[in-house]
């Protein structure tokens, strides 16, 4: 009998290139590749456009009644190699990556109800198993019995340079400055949040890749992958 693929949780800080790696590890794996940060991006873009942020508060009534409506799409792009994100059928991949969403989302992260729902999503999207999901808790809390997990990290000068490079690519008009404030308040919330913060498990596997080429981290993060595959 064929046996099924892996659960791989990839956690980390933010900008740590979690998922670049990890769709580089789905693709040579043929496993499917799950983006949680996305879903939480997702509802914030929601919760944006419905005015439901203000002076930093969320409106928790309003975004309860809105969240079961919100559909989320991962499709496939050929030509690009990689999966884009829909909301209720409109092609969100680029506003959910902006500053503005990027500079709210650890608000809405941080809502005990959106990530029980969230985390009911992911557990039933990857129950076929053969699944590369990133994100901040999936060894902690999505799923804890994960048979392979990684933790990624780097400093923070060196992932808001990653970050602050990509974005100014993407033409926004940001400063670094900027860019490493976001990083650092992110850390923040997310390692001080509540719910689900941000915590290496004792069994996860620790990659600092701020001295490593992302093929250098793929090779490394394969070899593990495989291993326990064999040994199973
Ligand atoms: O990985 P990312 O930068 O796209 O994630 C966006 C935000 O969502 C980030 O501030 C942390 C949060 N997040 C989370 O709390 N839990 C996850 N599983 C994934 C992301």
């Amino acid at each position: 009998m064929e046996k099924k693929g892996l659960i791989v949780a990839v956690d980390g800080h933010s900008s740590t290139g979690k998922s670049t790696v990890s769709k580089i590890l789905a693709a040579r794996l043929g496993y499917t590749y799950i983006d949680t940060g996305a879903m939480y991006r997702i509802v914030t873009l929601k919760a944006m456009r419905e005015g439901l942020i203000k002076d930093g508060n969320v409106d928790d009534e309003k975004l309860k009644e809105v969240l079961p409506t919100i559909i989320f799409g991962f499709k496939y792009n050929e030509g690009k190699k990689c999966y884009e994100s829909y909301m209720n059928g409109e092609y969100v991949e680029t506003a959910i990556r902006g500053l503005e969403v990027s500079d709210n989302v650890s608000l809405i992260a941080a809502l005990p109800y959106v990530r029980e729902l969230l985390v009911e999503k992911q557990r039933e999207m990857a129950k076929e198993g053969g699944v590369i999901m990133d994100g901040r808790d999936i060894g902690s809390v999505v799923f804890p019995h994960a048979e392979v997990k990684f933790f990624m990290t780097a400093s923070p000068e060196v992932r808001a340079q990653r970050r602050y490079k990509e974005l100014i690519e993407k033409g926004e008009k940001v400063t670094y400055e900027e860019v490493e404030a976001n990083v650092r308040k992110r850390d923040y919330i997310d390692e001080h949040r509540e719910t689900s913060p941000l915590v290496k498990t004792p069994d996860a596997v620790l990659i600092d890749n701020g001295d490593m080429t992302v093929e250098e981290e793929v090779e490394e993060m394969l070899k593990i992958i495989r291993s326990r595959y064999e040994s199973r």
